[in-house]
């Protein structure tokens, strides 16, 4: 008979990756599409825009990652440097989440949070303030959602000595007043968003002075910042190619930890709220897939209160609420749509990157939305067994996978599953006092607001 204690010893529950081990070069996906996507649009002349069109916005290194056509993109010493404060981050194997669903599944976890701010975001914010600071760029302004990726670009700017600007949407601003404090103890200016700084703000509260704001009103607030100064720029957190690529670190790290564990993920699910941290696990997964060497199943998940992939139009539109930055062609829900004040702060965008999108038409994702007390129930379950509280973003993969698991307990399927654990929820318990006690809503998108937000997408003739 075993000893009890074998019972408990039934594998090996972290993978991790020695500090020499952590990847060197990000992985463009571009260079492997079977179809490129549709360029951004000049919104004046409906002409694909070049570079120096987001030259006030962005530094050219950046400007060249949007656009490269280069498989692998060298890392610069000075970002590997401060990547080595957290990375490479550990790949979990859930078992105590599998043995409480008793299912023959196979769940893995890739975690982020163990970032200096709880989350996937810095691993652009730190190469953009690098390249920003190289081109001797003072400030950079920003928008933040679930505060995360503001305190994400607030500790990169504190790492390169650059100032930084925040515009917080409101619900977040209001619901999470230790984001602010942590902008503020990295060195960075928090404003809520709308805002009385700017015009697009100042235009908002006139006609709603009660807006809780949305991501598309916060961007219009800090690229109207950044392109009014010389020294200023802006920082985008998600949906662009070059936020895309550098989350790849992500993907890279997991194929290699898939390599100590011996086995292959036949299912991948992330959150997406403008698409980065499930683009920065899947892509490295979808190049081995493209080559014929793995075939995962790669499914976004995303709030029933804000279904771009699911129910967005697939069109050109843009990616702040005054319209304001350049065309993008991705599911879109209306750049004036305000979602409801979800939670999962990060994932209340109107927009899905451009290049989702793309892999969305193309049949290569899938797509699925979850309403927020099934993905709270999910946190909490994982919490109760694994420890770490989900922030409410990623309680939608969790949500998604937790689902799929009790289906292999019905088949007997022993599948392989993979998610995003793309951070925290230590300053967001606030949003799981209110689950825990019964206050949280679910509020699906009716069909006469979406037809309303999607009334005032552009037409291109
Ligand atoms: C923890 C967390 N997860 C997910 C997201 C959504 O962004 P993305 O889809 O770009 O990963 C955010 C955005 O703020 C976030 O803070």
């Amino acid at each position: 008979m075993n000893h009890p204690q074998e019972a408990h010893m039934s594998g090996r529950t972290k993978y991790l990756l020695d500090e020499d081990s952590m990847p060197t070069q990000w992985y463009n996906l571009l260079a492997d599409l079977p179809v490129a996507p549709p360029p951004p649009l000049h919104p004046g002349t409906n002409e694909p825009i070049g570079p120096d069109d987001l030259a006030p916005l962005f530094p050219q290194a950046l400007i060249a990652q949007e656009v490269t056509e280069q498989r692998h993109v060298d890392i610069p010493g000075p970002v590997l440097d401060v990547y080595r404060l957290w990375r490479p981050s550990p790949l979990f194997r859930a078992r105590r989440l599998e043995r409480a669903l008793d299912t023959p599944a196979r769940i893995y976890y890739k975690y982020e949070g163990v970032s200096p701010v709880g989350s996937h975001k810095p691993n652009t914010s730190v190469p953009q303030a690098h390249y920003n600071a190289e081109d001797g760029v003072r400030r950079l302004t920003t928008e933040t959602g679930a505060g995360q990726w503001g305190s994400a670009l607030a500790f990169a700017c504190a790492s390169f000595g650059v100032d930084c600007e925040v515009w917080q949407v409101r619900a977040s601003y209001d619901q999470k007043p230790y984001r602010r404090l942590m902008m503020e103890t990295y060195g960075a200016d928090v404003h809520p968003s709308p805002s009385k700084e700017t015009a697009a703000g100042r235009a908002i509260l006139e006609e709603h002075p009660e807006s809780t704001g949305s991501l598309g009103i916060a961007i219009s607030e800090a690229v109207e910042q950044a392109a009014a100064d010389d020294t200023t720029r802006y920082a985008l957190g998600s949906v662009l190619n070059h936020v895309l690529l550098h989350q790849t670190v992500i993907g890279e790290e997991a194929l290699r930890q898939f390599d100590m564990a011996e086995d292959t993920p036949d299912l991948l699910v992330g959150c997406t709220g403008g698409g980065s941290n499930f683009g920065g696990l899947a892509f490295p997964f979808l190049r081995e897939k493209l080559a014929g060497r793995m075939s995962p199943v790669i499914r976004a998940v995303e709030p029933a209160a804000c279904p771009t992939l699911t129910r967005g139009r697939y069109t050109y539109d843009f990616g702040d609420t005054a319209g304001l930055t350049p065309l993008l062609k991705m599911h879109t829900l209306g750049h004036d749509f305000i979602p409801d004040p979800i939670h999962a702060g990060g994932l209340r965008y109107h927009g899905m990157s451009p290049l989702i999108s793309h892999l969305y038409e193309q049949g290569l994702i899938e797509a699925r939305e979850i309403a927020q007390q099934d993905c709270f129930a999910a946190g909490v379950r994982f919490a109760r067994t694994e420890g770490i509280i989900p922030a409410p973003e990623p309680t939608h993969a969790l949500a998604a996978c937790v689902e799929e698991a009790l289906r292999c307990r019905e088949s007997g399927e022993e599948k392989v599953i993979l998610t995003a654990l793309c951070g925290h929820a230590h300053l967001d318990l606030p949003a799981y006092g209110a689950y825990l006690s019964g206050a949280v809503r679910d509020n699906a998108l009716s069909e006469e607001d979406l037809a309303r937000s999607l009334a005032e997408v552009p037409h291109l003739g």
